[in-house]
This record gives structure tokens, sequence and C-alpha cells, in this order.
């Protein structure tokens, strides 16, 4: 084969050897085209849930192909998506009544920032600070690199990514630094949300952290007008043993 034109995520090509290529996906393993198995014990990146190529989900893409393809979205709406939303409506906490569809873990959460800038905006009352967690990881676009951990993998786009406010990861025993540091920052009202990986910081180490702390940063938010955005890329769609990690604490993101 020729050398790949690809260029792979989170990849050094410089010194990663050749990788194995997929033919074949199935259940819990990926195969090569040499016929190797292996598990894809992260669901390729949290994303393949049910398993890879599970039938009822390979049916509904086929039939869903059979009549629509791509639909310009703005102005005009369809069926599928409209079943989707009011499902995911049912399913989630009662004052979340409203279903914008992204592209990407990293674009909902642009999507998420933007639109709390733009809550309070149209209140007519500004606010643009955002407050994250020590270790946060929301994804690769500017604005989601801008919440999460500085490091090496996005130390070259230093100068484009904005401040934000950080509260330390609530380890065992330190847990009263974190809430004291988000009221303190909170107290001037200039913070519009607060953005947090409920339960469990996936890409910053698998970071664990009790429900009643999510609890009682939702009681701050609300207490200072602060929306509060989970970031359930990882930790939905029952990863954490409930349907979305936040049910654990009993509340409701904005
Ligand atoms: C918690 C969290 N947020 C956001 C993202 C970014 O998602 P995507 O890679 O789909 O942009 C990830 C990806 O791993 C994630 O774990």
């Amino acid at each position: 084969m020729n050398r790949s034109a690809v260029w792979h995520p989170f990849t050094q090509h410089a010194v990663e050897p050749t990788m194995p290529s997929i033919a074949r996906t199935g259940g819990a393993y990926l195969e090569t085209a040499d016929g190797r198995r292996i598990l894809d014990a992260i669901s390729s990146w949290w994303v393949v849930t049910h398993g890879h190529r599970h039938p009822k989900i390979m049916d509904a893409i086929r039939n869903a192909t059979e009549t629509l393809d791509q639909v310009i979205f703005a102005g005009l709406t369809h069926e599928p998506a409209e079943q989707l939303a009011s499902a995911l409506v049912e399913m989630t906490p009662a004052s979340l009544d409203w279903v914008f569809y992204s592209d990407s873990g990293s674009t909902s959460v642009e999507v998420a920032l933007k639109m709390a800038l733009g809550y309070f905006r149209n209140i007519g009352a500004p606010r643009s600070r955002i407050v994250v967690m020590e270790s946060s990881y929301h994804g690769d676009t500017i604005g989601a690199m801008s919440v999460g951990a500085r490091g090496v993998f996005n130390a070259a786009y230093e100068p484009l990514l904005f401040e934000v406010d950080t509260i330390p990861f609530p380890a065992a025993g330190r847990e009263q630094e974190t809430l004291d540091r988000f009221e303190a920052v909170s107290r001037d009202r200039g913070v519009a949300a607060l953005i947090v990986e409920p339960l469990v910081l996936g890409a910053g180490g698998m970071l664990m952290y009790p429900a009643w702390i999510l609890a009682e940063l939702k009681k701050i938010a609300e207490a200072s007008g602060t929306l509060f955005i989970a970031d359930e890329v990882m930790t939905g769609w029952g990863r954490t043993g409930t349907m979305f990690a936040c049910e654990q604490a009993g509340i409701s993101t904005d």
C-alpha cells in the first residue's frame, strides 16, 4: 500500500508505526484486514454505546436512506428529527424541552456556550465569563479548548483561547475548596455559565467525584443566576449507571 494520506487525530505521525486497518466491525470488536480481533473497550471513543453494527441501528439507517439524505434544517424539518427530539425531551428532566442538533461533542459545547452568552444578551444583562473545572476536556474547537485544561495538545493555539475562571477538581477531602472557589467567582454575578463533566472527567484521567458536589455546584449556580452546562458526551447514555450522570445528583442542567 502507498503511504497513507490520512492525518489522524491525537496521533504523532513522525513516531507512529503503520496503523492496523479495520476491515469489519461487530458487537464489541473491531477486526483487522488480516483477521485480528480487537476489543473496542472505549466504544470507538464513547460513540458506539450499543456495540458495533447493532442490527436495529443498522436497519434504521438503511430505512432512512430510502427516503431522505441531507435536508437543509433552517426553515425546514422532517419526521425523524421531530421524533428523535420528542423522545429526547421525554427522557430528560421536565425543564429541558428543546433540542438543538449539533454534529460532534466539541460543537455541542460551542453551542452551549453561545446559548449561555446569547441568553444574557437577550435579557439585557450581558454576562460573558465562563467557569470551568480543573483537568476538564470538552473538545478541540477553539471554544471547547478554551474551557478545557491547557496542555500539550492545545499549546499552539493559546493565543486564540479565551480566558476562563477555573475551580479546582473536587478531590476527596478537598471538596469544600471547589465549592468555595465557585461561590467566590460567581459572587459578582458576571459569570454566564459553569461547564462541567458530571461525575467523571474522562480524558482528564477518569477522575471521579461524588454526585452531592454536582448538587452543591448547581445550588451555587442558581443562587447567582449562573447557567449550569453539563457536558455528558462521555457520561451520557447509561455510562455511569443512570441514563445521564446528572440524574444521580437529582439536578437538571439549564
Ligand atoms: C467530555 C467530552 N466532551 C467533548 C468531547 C469532544 O467530542 P468530539 O470529539 O465529538 O468533538 C469529548 C470527546 O472525547 C469528551 O469526552
